[in-house]
């Protein structure tokens, strides 16, 4: 596959400034002359979307974590086979909002669904499709969720925000067990600090 397109994924909790710092990847990305397709997982392609839609839905409270897990590895297979095969076979760059690393952060580390499990899952749902390199935005939990939702970071405590900390430790256990591919970024400072540190990351993939 020499002619495969570099394939980044972006992770991190909620308000750590994935979409911010994705669009600015992908502006870098398109300055250097590359076509750049964008994504979010669970969602881009129409059957995934309308997964996320039952996924985000507050009326579901009721679903249980398999069924969570499922529906997110259903919505991943079918925007991988749909958009991300095809778009990384053409030699274009995808970025993408989140990936099975999300799976693994949230359903493993935050649920306690068993890790093992929750890999097999995540090599179904992905269809064997590896990012080429993922960031992970780090943020204490508390910070993440101020800018998230607008609030005082005081407000904010309690089971939401002990999920969110196991979150954040589930990203770490992955940088430390892959290296090479997860690169955890301090998302702490300005925007522009931060994008510099994104440009810093991935330097061996890709010259910004
Ligand atoms: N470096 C930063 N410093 C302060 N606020 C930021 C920074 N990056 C993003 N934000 C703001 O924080 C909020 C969440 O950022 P966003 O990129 O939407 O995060 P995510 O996509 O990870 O949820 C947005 O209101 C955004 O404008
Ligand atoms: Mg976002």
């Amino acid at each position: 596959m020499s002619n495969k397109g570099l394939f980044i994924t972006l992770e991190g909790v909620d308000g750590c400034g994935k979409s911010t710092q994705g669009s600015l990847l992908a502006n870098a990305l398109e300055a250097t002359g590359r076509e750049v397709v964008r994504l979010r997982d669970p969602g881009s392609a129409r059957l995934s979307e309308k997964i996320r839609l039952i996924l985000l839905d507050p009326a579901n409270e009721d679903m249980c974590y398999e069924c969570e897990l499922l529906l997110y590895e259903a919505a991943r297979a079918q925007m991988v086979r749909e958009l991300i095969e095809p778009t990384l076979a053409r030699g274009v760059t995808v970025v993408c909002d989140r990936f099975y690393d999300s799976t693994y952060a949230y359903q493993a580390a935050g649920r306690g669904l068993d890790a093992r499990m929750i890999d097999e899952a995540n090599k179904l749902g992905s269809c064997g499709v590896v990012p080429d390199a993922t960031l992970v935005f780090d943020l204490a939990a508390e910070e993440a969720l101020a800018r998230a939702t607008h609030e005082g970071a005081d407000r904010l405590e309690g089971e939401g925000m002990r999920f969110q900390r196991r979150v954040r430790e589930g990203y770490m256990q992955l940088a430390k067990a892959e290296p090479e591919r997860v690169r955890v970024v301090d998302a702490v400072g300005t925007v522009e600090v931060v994008h510099a540190r994104v440009v810093e990351a991935l330097r061996d993939v890709v010259t910004l």
